[in-house]
């Protein structure tokens, strides 16, 4: 027998009764950041290889264990976005959005892919929702994509469930000479160090920061720590962010250990994390990248943003029922018809109905069926109301309009004064 078919592991179906959910979410979205002043940009899920290579750094994780990489049929090197910031810039560059200092204030969503060990919360395709503002250098942009998010969880009653972690990574020089400092200081205890740390002691040492091994993070307490070596800008501009935060009453973490773990990150970063949803507790994550438009190729274009997981999101509205009982709210009517002349009618009458009454949701009986059978779908679709069109009713010029949902009787009403009655009885 062949083995049947099945999607890839950590790859979602999203099913009929969840999309509900993720398109409230993203209508949430789309409508706070329509209100900042951001516009969407939508961007191809395949980039070449090099884009993320030398946009996200080798000696990540994500680029050196995680990438989704093949040759397609003439032997490009193309790779599954894991991410969409670095897409982001190069396609500001492509068009020259960014010419003359001008600036852009983008979001994007869609599908990500990386190779991880699928568990709750982590997948090998999740989703994010983007964010991305260019040629805006000053602490103050840096604090409007913070409020905002904030201002994101207060919409969807989130607020007290999630906390925000905040540090600052300096200038790139600084970081580069902090780099050296730990790793003189944790080359001289190598041995004592968890294999994983040991080997990104070469490749990319500012992650064994946030090392999950006991062991490590005891040696890591006298090391020296990335706030001695901020440089004075850097220190100012964090100081400024941190301003703006307190002045709207924005309450946050310094972590002075949170580095992120993509490479192209200066001063600012962020992280929105919750304790509800176990090991997989970054909700939002993000920062300033002011060297990134360089190292692809563009003129010096400071850049900051970040990026929520929409799955993490979902699962954390999920299990706060936090979703609008609405969201899964049934059909306001379903049409029953019997016989061929009643269902040509009874489908004119409906067209007519969705004219007259806007956001109506109407189903209409397919498939035929006894009178039994038509009322029982009708009652198990959920709907509040069944119209019941047959030969007598056609006849009349009537239609039989049952509430479904209580002991209420039967009405049987004109064509033409259906559409007034049944949006007055669905007000109701
Ligand atoms: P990131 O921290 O790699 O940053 O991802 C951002 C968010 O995406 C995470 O906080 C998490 O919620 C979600 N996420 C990441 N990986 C997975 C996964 N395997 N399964 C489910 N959710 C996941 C970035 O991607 C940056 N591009 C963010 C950014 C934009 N920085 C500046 N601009």
């Amino acid at each position: 027998m062949s083995k049947s078919l099945q999607a890839i592991r950590g790859m979602n179906d999203i099913l009929p009764e969840q999309t509900p959910a993720w398109r409230y979410l993203e209508r949430t979205v789309a409508e706070l950041l329509d209100g900042y002043g951001y516009s969407e940009i939508r961007l191809p899920i395949l980039e070449f290889t090099e884009l993320f290579a030398r946009g996200i750094g080798e000696g990540t994780d994500v680029v050196d264990k995680e990438m989704y990489t093949f040759l397609d049929r003439n032997e490009e090197s193309l790779t599954l976005r894991p991410e969409g910031t670095a897409g982001c810039v190069r396609a500001l560059l492509e068009h020259g959005l960014s010419g003359g200092g001008q600036v852009q204030k983008l979001w994007y969503t869609g599908p990500m892919f990386r190779y991880e060990k699928p568990q709750k919360g982590r997948y090998r395709q999740f989703h994010q929702i983007g964010v991305e503002a260019f040629n805006l250098a000053g602490p103050d942009v840096d604090a409007e994509l913070i409020v905002l998010t904030w201002r994101l969880w207060q919409k969807l009653g989130l607020a007290d469930s999630v906390s925000l972690q905040l540090n600052s990574l300096g200038s790139s020089e600084a970081r580069a000479a902090y780099r050296d400092a730990l790793v003189a200081y944790l080359q001289e205890r190598f041995a004592q160090l968890d294999e994983d740390s040991q080997r990104r002691l070469t490749t990319n040492p500012l992650r064994i920061l946030d090392s999950k091994n006991a062991q490590t993070q005891a040696l890591l307490v006298g090391a020296p720590t990335l706030a001695d070596y901020l440089d004075e800008e850097s220190r100012l501009h964090f100081e400024g962010v941190k301003a703006r935060l307190d002045a709207v009453g924005i309450r946050y973490e310094i972590n002075h250990k949170l580095v992120r773990g993509l490479d192209y990150y200066n001063r600012s970063v962020f992280e929105w994390v919750t304790d509800k949803l176990g090991a997989q507790g970054t909700v939002c994550a993000g920062g300033r990248y002011d060297g990134l438009v360089t190292q692809l190729g563009g003129k010096p274009t400071p850049g900051v943003g970040f990026a929520m997981g929409v799955e993490r999101l979902i699962l954390l509205l999920e299990t706060l029922q936090l979703l609008p009982e609405e969201l899964n709210a049934p059909a306001d009517l379903y049409l029953c018809a019997f016989g061929e002349a009643a269902e040509l009618a009874g489908l004119a009458l409906a067209e007519r109905l969705r004219d007259a009454i806007p956001g109506l949701r109407l189903l209409v009986n397919s498939g035929g069926g006894s009178f039994k059978s038509q009322f029982k779908k009708a009652d198990k679709s959920g709907a509040r109301f069944a119209l019941i069109l047959g030969e007598d009713e056609l006849a009349a010029c009537v239609v039989g309009c049952k509430p479904l949902r209580d002991d209420a009787q039967q009405q049987n009403i004109g064509w033409d004064a259906l559409p007034a009655h049944l949006a007055a009885c669905l007000q109701a």
